[in-house]
């Protein structure tokens, strides 16, 4: 059994600001149920939601059922279970601007601490725009809500800041109010099962961690595709961009794991170092001609998926007729250390692609071409292919003869964890939610990263703020500009089909990808 399966959270009342939003309904509520359900939440615990609109407590607990009976892996239907977890919801109406109302709360507080026999322990969650975690926490503050016996914790939403600058003020009102490890910033890729794995991968298999370098790897691809296009989120969406909203924060996590040194404990602090480290060494693009050889920012424009007509980026709601916000990124990084020296790293990511999927290929060089088979034979590189969402597993590509035949052909093995637990493999948010709640960090991001990245990505922006890099357009459904494709073609690679389409003359072991 894993300390996730074991460890109950901490008794505590959780804050669920912004707790009438979509965050609220799609994922946090159907989170803490499921936790609920399998012992990690026991009975010490209390939600308060908060925002602005007035609504009963039967309301609100009304809200929660129905998002457990949408979105939820478990079903609210047994009425005892379901009575005895409702009744630990609460809600008030807040104004977050006036601290007269963080009283108030903190009155509520105290009655609930009582009634749920809770330590005086609380974990805010601020699932609100980012403008306003400076002036929430400081009425937390000033509202004498950081003054019980137990624990405080802050739990907040990407995006943290728009570029460096407003990240570090971001942080340092943040910093007035709480402390470094008191602050639990989300990723929610840093939540999902496979991405956890790439620890466990690397660091506990003897066939992985020695050929994890620049003498065996020839290169690494991570593709994050998305056949949504902006959907309702024009307005926000519009401002960010795919730099912003996937690259600085859910690539950059991947590549880090990834890349990063084997930690010298398994402490959060250990394992956060060695990710700064690997973001540290990323090479950074000195000039625009760099951005423009290495970056290629795209938008999607009129397209079609099977058969049904889609419409470009522009003429989506909220958006604005004439933007040049990119939908679609890719690029080839360099990690400047003795590990990785010379190992392109390509990432791409995009809306309106053909298929949603997030997948890790690991490209080995191959074996010396004078010796034996494979002088004598097209011999295809070895794959190690790590597949993230929305199927889970792992499987790798290696050579061997057909079966009574004398050719050498490509074998793919198979580890597909999604065909064994199916649905049910816990949200991402559930994991972090129960991590948060029992003080475990290591899949937060910590300040250093955050800087780190956006250090990283705001180099591009700038080359694109002044016009210097031309957006290419893709049509909706297809694989992005062509000029992705020429990336690795300049270095001898291709990208590796994604979404279990291998290349036909690929036998599989396990039966073959679902
Ligand atoms: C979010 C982005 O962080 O991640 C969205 O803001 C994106 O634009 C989403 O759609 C993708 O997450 P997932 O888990 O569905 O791959």
């Amino acid at each position: 059994m894993s300390k996730h399966d074991a460890i109950a959270a901490e008794g505590a009342v959780y804050f669920l600001f912004g707790a009438t939003g979509d965050l609220a309904r799609r994922k946090l509520f159907p989170a803490l149920f499921s936790l609920y359900k399998e012992g990690k939440l026991a009975e010490d615990f209390a939600v308060i939601g908060l925002a602005r609109r007035p609504r009963t407590n039967e309301q609100f607990r009304a809200d929660v059922h129905e998002s457990i009976g949408e979105f939820c892996r478990y079903k609210a239907d047994d009425e005892a279970l379901w009575n005895r977890f409702a009744e630990h919801f609460v809600y008030m109406p807040l104004d977050i601007k006036n601290v007269d109302g963080f009283r108030e709360l903190s009155r509520l507080t105290v009655e609930l601490d009582k009634k749920f026999d809770i330590p005086g322990n609380r974990l805010f969650y601020l699932a609100l725009a980012p403008e306003l975690f400076g002036p929430v926490s400081f009425n937390l503050r000033d509202g004498g809500m950081l003054e019980s016996p137990g624990w405080n914790r802050l739990v907040i939403e990407k995006p943290f800041g728009y570029d460096l600058e407003s990240a570090r003020k971001l942080n340092t009102q943040l910093s007035q109010v709480f402390k470094e490890e008191e602050i639990y910033r989300i990723d929610h890729y840093l939540g999902k099962e496979m991405v956890q794995n790439i620890e466990v991968l690397r660091f506990s298999n003897a066939f992985f961690e020695p050929l994890w370098n620049n003498k065996h790897i020839a290169n690494v691809q991570i593709t994050l595709s998305e056949t949504v296009g902006v959907e309702e989120r024009g307005g926000y969406y519009d401002k960010s961009g795919a730099l912003r909203d996937m690259v600085q924060n859910h690539m950059m996590q991947m590549l880090a794991m990834i890349a990063m040194e084997p930690p010298s404990r398994l402490h959060p602090e250990d394992i956060r170092d060695e990710k700064v480290k690997a973001l540290r060494s990323l090479r950074p693009y000195e000039t625009a001609a760099e951005v423009n050889q290495h970056v290629i920012r795209g938008q999607y424009s009129e397209g079609a998926v099977n058969g049904k007509p889609l419409s470009g980026y522009r003429q989506e709601d909220s958006v604005n007729p004439e933007s040049s916000t990119e939908t679609y990124f890719a690029a080839r990084v360099y990690l400047d250390n003795f590990r990785w020296a010379g190992v392109p790293f390509y990432i791409r990511t995009g809306k309106r692609l053909p298929v949603k999927t997030t997948e890790i290929v690991i490209e080995f060089k191959n074996v010396p071409n004078n010796i034996l088979f494979a002088n004598r034979h097209e011999l295809e590189p070895n794959l190690l292919v790590i597949r993230v969402n929305p199927m889970e597993g792992i499987y790798i590509k290696i050579n061997a003869k057909k079966p009574g035949a004398e050719n050498v052909v490509p074998v793919s093995m198979e580890f597909c964890q999604s065909c064994m637990v199916g649905i049910n493999t816990p949200e991402a948010y559930e994991r972090l939610l129960h991590d948060a709640g029992r003080g475990e960090s290591t899949y937060f991001t910590r300040w250093d990263e955050v800087a780190q990245a956006w250090s990283f990505v705001d180099r591009i922006a700038a080359v694109w703020r002044e016009g210097n890099a031309s957006l290419q357009f893709y049509p909706a459904g297809s694989w992005g500009p062509e000029r992705t494709d020429g990336l690795l073609a300049e270095d001898g690679f291709h990208w590796w089909p994604v979404n279990g389409q291998v290349e036909d003359n690929v036998i599989w072991i396990s039966g073959g990808p679902k």
